[in-house]
């Protein structure tokens, strides 16, 4: 299973989670990965974690103000990238135009959908991965798998309707073992989570405690 974890803007210490989730990699055999924001993306890859951005723009080099390039961040240490979160959501053109940046920069994705619908567009435009979160259950603490398992089973579906290639994940609301062995039940192959980790008292235990059962 892969854990991607995204400490979005929350006000954690980016260093204290790459080195706890560098740590705790390697005591599994599932794949843990930090998202940092993106003016920490250097410091966190030279923990040695793996590290992933939260987003690129559809850009290539050249006359952008205020964008995120694809490049930068893989010049930074960065060796994935989410799109489309639900917390920065791109209109389909520029999920593909993202897509394709990764992509030249070598880049991993992951394309972030709300609902299975969504989950076929995302696969269709070829990304290595698709996650499925309903936004309702962002940061509530009631896992996807518990609350919705539907839509979990119908994301795997519809990715493996579109393409068998790309991996389905499911967030919000993960937070335990528990969680990440549901996910794992549903058919799907990692999870995407946040506020179970970056918003933990001890964000080292909270990792101990998601990949115990792996
Ligand atoms: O990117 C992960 C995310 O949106 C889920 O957040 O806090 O429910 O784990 P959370």
């Amino acid at each position: 299973m892969f854990v991607l974890v995204n400490l979005k803007t929350y006000p954690c210490d980016p260093l204290e989670i790459a080195t706890a989730v560098r740590d705790v990699d390697e005591t599994t055999d599932a794949r843990l990965a930090v998202a940092p924001q993106a003016i920490h993306i250097e410091r966190v890859a030279e923990t040695g974690v793996e590290t992933w951005a939260q987003h690129v723009d559809p850009i290539e080099h050249g006359s952008n103000t205020g964008h995120t390039l694809a490049e930068s961040v893989a010049d930074a240490g960065a060796v994935g990238t989410l799109v489309n979160h639900s917390e920065r959501r791109l209109k389909l053109a520029d999920i593909d135009g993202a897509v394709r940046a990764a992509e030249r920069a070598d880049l991993e994705t992951v394309v972030c959908a709300n609902n299975p619908e969504q989950i076929g567009a995302g696969a269709a435009l070829g990304p290595d991965a698709v996650a499925v979160e309903p936004p309702e259950l962002i940061g509530t603490g009631t896992p996807v798998s518990q609350a919705d398992p539907g839509v979990v089973e119908n994301a795997v579906v519809a990715a493996e309707n579109v393409d068998d290639d790309v991996s389905v994940l499911c967030g919000a609301g993960i937070s335990t073992g528990e969680d990440v062995t549901a996910a794992d039940d549903l058919g799907t192959e990692g999870v995407l989570l946040a506020s179970g980790v970056a918003k933990a008292d001890n964000p080292r235990a909270a990792l101990d405690d998601l990949v115990e059962p792996l």
